[in-house]
């Protein structure tokens, strides 16, 4: 540490005599008081100057680069470099006007480990736009612990600098994430890859693993049931063979969620549980849909059941699978929790009938069947009935010409 080897020197300082003279004396003052006895006192003297804005400005381009350069040990001491004084980063800055070969210390030289991750992410080479180096997301002096930025004031101003580049991926105001959740928790905070990247945190494969490190019981339960088990063995890109199916591949946590938007699920998001669950297992949704339970969801009804009601939402299994709710064993159970009637007859009941499916549905397929001949047969008897009467009013105006004796 040599800031107190040379003293500073002049100031030359133009501008009005007043401030000049003010600058005057406090370096006198401050010089004083930095006697070279402990580090700490001496960033005190590089105080004197930079933590005035006024005197700044005056050497400054700007304004914006004179509050760059407005840097004192007290705000140094708030930060995660506590323990550092303005010369440990800084050499060769003590003389004023400060010479030429100042060092700066990067923030490589210290922190290796999270500069060789951030130099393989696409913040370091991104195809457009300028890199977002360490004081890009950090800034240099206000530096908060990384404990900090996982929740309150230090995580939302993090959130606002990655805002203040991507402005179109801001939380809405509705996101059950916005003011509690870190972008970087689901984007990384330097191993930051483009979304479509196999890599990428978001990546559907990588999914369980990154909201599961906050939604530790869904992700647990989400990971081998039967859309897990479809991820993990035919991935997102797999075409499955599953009848209806017209979608690619399984859910991910952010098929049925999505990544931004997400709201919380006590909310409009039950109610569309048909268009989530739908864009895959569309017969499902059109056998549903004509059930009582579709019908009543269909004229705004909340009480009846809904897809997850009846199937789980992150323990989905099909009904062989002695864990599902749909399972022979369970459904007395799982009809239970609304209809207090359910027995083993009650259950009986097929909330997918499908009457054009006669090998699954036989007794619907032959009773839709039944009574559509019936429908039909006495369709037919009324018209043939009422095409005769018509036939013989015809006949009798044709008798009676209008207007014969009138
Ligand atoms: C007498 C006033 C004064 C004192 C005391 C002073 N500085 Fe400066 N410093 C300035 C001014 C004015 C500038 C901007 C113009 C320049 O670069 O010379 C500056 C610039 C700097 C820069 C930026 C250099 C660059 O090239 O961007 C650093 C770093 C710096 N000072 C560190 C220090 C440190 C560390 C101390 C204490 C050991 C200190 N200064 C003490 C006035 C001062
Ligand atoms: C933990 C290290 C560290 C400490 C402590 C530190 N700085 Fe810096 N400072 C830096 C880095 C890194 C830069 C950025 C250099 C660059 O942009 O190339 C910087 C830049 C600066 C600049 C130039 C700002 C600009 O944008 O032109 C000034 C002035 C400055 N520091 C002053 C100080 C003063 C005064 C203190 C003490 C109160 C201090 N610094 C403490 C690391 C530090
Ligand atoms: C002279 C070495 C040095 C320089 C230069 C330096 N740091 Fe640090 N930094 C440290 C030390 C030491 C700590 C405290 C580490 C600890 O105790 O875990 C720290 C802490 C941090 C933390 C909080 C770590 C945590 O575990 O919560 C962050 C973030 C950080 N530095 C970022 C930066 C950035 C960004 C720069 C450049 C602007 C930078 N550092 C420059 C040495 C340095
Ligand atoms: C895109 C924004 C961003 C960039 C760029 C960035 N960081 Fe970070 N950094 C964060 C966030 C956010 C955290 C908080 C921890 C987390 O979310 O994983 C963090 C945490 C840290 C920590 C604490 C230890 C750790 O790894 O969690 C250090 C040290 C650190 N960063 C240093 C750096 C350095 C050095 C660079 C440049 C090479 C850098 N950061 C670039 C956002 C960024
Ligand atoms: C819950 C996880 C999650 C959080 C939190 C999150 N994102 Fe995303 N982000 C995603 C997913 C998933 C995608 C992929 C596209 C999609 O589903 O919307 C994405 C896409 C992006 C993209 C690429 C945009 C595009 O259209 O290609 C950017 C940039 C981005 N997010 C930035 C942010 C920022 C900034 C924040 C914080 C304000 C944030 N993200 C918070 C999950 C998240
Ligand atoms: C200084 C500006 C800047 C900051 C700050 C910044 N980014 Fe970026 N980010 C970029 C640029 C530039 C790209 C690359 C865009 C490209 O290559 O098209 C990028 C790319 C991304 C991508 C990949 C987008 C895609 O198309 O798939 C994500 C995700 C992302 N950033 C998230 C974040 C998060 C989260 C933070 C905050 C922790 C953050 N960024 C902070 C500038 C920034
Ligand atoms: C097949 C669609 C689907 C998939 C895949 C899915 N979810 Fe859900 N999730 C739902 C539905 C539907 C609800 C509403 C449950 C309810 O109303 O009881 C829900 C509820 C939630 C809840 C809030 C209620 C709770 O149980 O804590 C969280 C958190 C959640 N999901 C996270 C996740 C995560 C993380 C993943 C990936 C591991 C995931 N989800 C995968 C459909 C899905
Ligand atoms: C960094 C931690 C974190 C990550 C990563 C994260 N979440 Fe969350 N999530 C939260 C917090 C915190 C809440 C808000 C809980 C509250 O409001 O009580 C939340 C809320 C939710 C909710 C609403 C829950 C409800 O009860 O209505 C859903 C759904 C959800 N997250 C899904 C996801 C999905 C899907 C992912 C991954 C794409 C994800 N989360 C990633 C922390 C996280
Ligand atoms: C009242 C309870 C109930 C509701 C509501 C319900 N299901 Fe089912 N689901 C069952 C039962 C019982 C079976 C097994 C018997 C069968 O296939 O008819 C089943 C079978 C299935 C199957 C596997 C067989 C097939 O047809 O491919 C899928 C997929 C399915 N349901 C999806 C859904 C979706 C999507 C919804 C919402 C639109 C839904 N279910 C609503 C009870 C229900
Ligand atoms: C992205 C497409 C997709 C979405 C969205 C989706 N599923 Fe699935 N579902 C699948 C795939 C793929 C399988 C596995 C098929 C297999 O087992 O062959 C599956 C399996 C099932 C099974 C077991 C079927 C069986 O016979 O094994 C049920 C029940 C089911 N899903 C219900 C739901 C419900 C309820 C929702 C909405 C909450 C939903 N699915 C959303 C793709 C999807
Ligand atoms: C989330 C609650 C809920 C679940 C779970 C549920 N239902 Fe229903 N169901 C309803 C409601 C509400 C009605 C309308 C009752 C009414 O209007 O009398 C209804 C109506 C019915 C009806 C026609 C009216 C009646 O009461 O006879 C049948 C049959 C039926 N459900 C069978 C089942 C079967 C079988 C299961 C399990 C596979 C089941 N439900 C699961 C809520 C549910």
């Amino acid at each position: 540490m040599d800031e107190h080897d040379t003293p500073l020197l002049s100031l030359p300082t133009p501008g009005p005599f007043m401030r000049r003279l003010g600058v005057w004396v406090s370096l006198i003052l401050g010089l004083g008081f930095a006697a070279p006895t402990s580090s700490q006192q001496g960033a005190r003297s590089c105080d004197l100057c930079h933590g005035e804005l006024e005197f700044l400005r005056q050497h400054a381009p700007d304004l914006d680069a004179a509050r760059r350069m407005q840097v004192t040990q007290g705000g140094v001491e708030a930060t995660a470099h506590a323990e550092y004084t303005c010369a440990d980063c800084h050499g060769g800055f003590s003389a004023w006007p400060h010479p030429d070969g100042g060092t700066t210390e990067s923030c490589v030289s210290c922190h290796e480990e999270q500069d060789t991750a951030w130099s393989r992410s696409i913040h370091a080479e991104p195809e457009t736009g300028e890199p977002a180096e360490c004081a890009s997301c950090h800034t240099v002096h206000e530096v908060a612990w990384a404990e900090d930025l996982a929740e309150g004031p230090d995580m939302i101003r993090m959130n606002a600098g990655c805002v203040s580049c991507h402005q179109a991926s801001a939380f809405a105001s509705f996101d059950a994430h916005a003011d509690s959740v870190s972008c970087a928790g689901c984007h990384s905070a330097h191993e930051t890859r483009t979304v479509d990247s196999p890599d990428a945190l978001m990546a559907p494969l990588r999914q369980v693993e990154t909201c599961g490190s906050c939604h530790e019981d869904v992700a647990t339960e989400a990971m081998d049931d039967a859309h897990g088990e479809a991820l993990a063995e035919d991935g997102p890109e797999t075409l499955t063979e599953l009848e209806g199916l017209g979608h690619d591949g399984a859910p991910s946590c952010t098929t049925c969620h999505s990544g931004h938007g997400i709201v919380a699920v006590d909310g409009p998001f039950a109610l569309d549980e048909t268009g989530t669950c739908g864009t895959c297992h569309e017969h499902a949704v059109e056998t549903f849909d004509d059930s009582y339970h579709g019908q009543a969801t269909a004229l705004g009804s909340e009480d009846v059941a809904s897809c997850s009601d009846c199937h789980g939402t992150h323990g989905v299994f099909g009904e062989d699978d002695p864990r599902s709710m749909i399972h022979q064993a369970n459904l007395v159970e799982s009809c239970g929790t609304c209809h207090e009637e359910s027995r083993a007859a009650f259950v009986q009941y097929q909330p997918h009938a499908d009457h054009n499916d006669r090998e699954n549905y036989p007794a619907v397929y032959w009773s839709y069947r039944a009574m559509t001949a019936l429908l039909l047969g006495v369709f037919s008897v009324f018209g043939i009935h009422s095409a005769l009467w018509v036939m013989r009013l015809a006949l009798d105006a044709r008798r009676q010409p209008v207007g014969g004796d009138g």
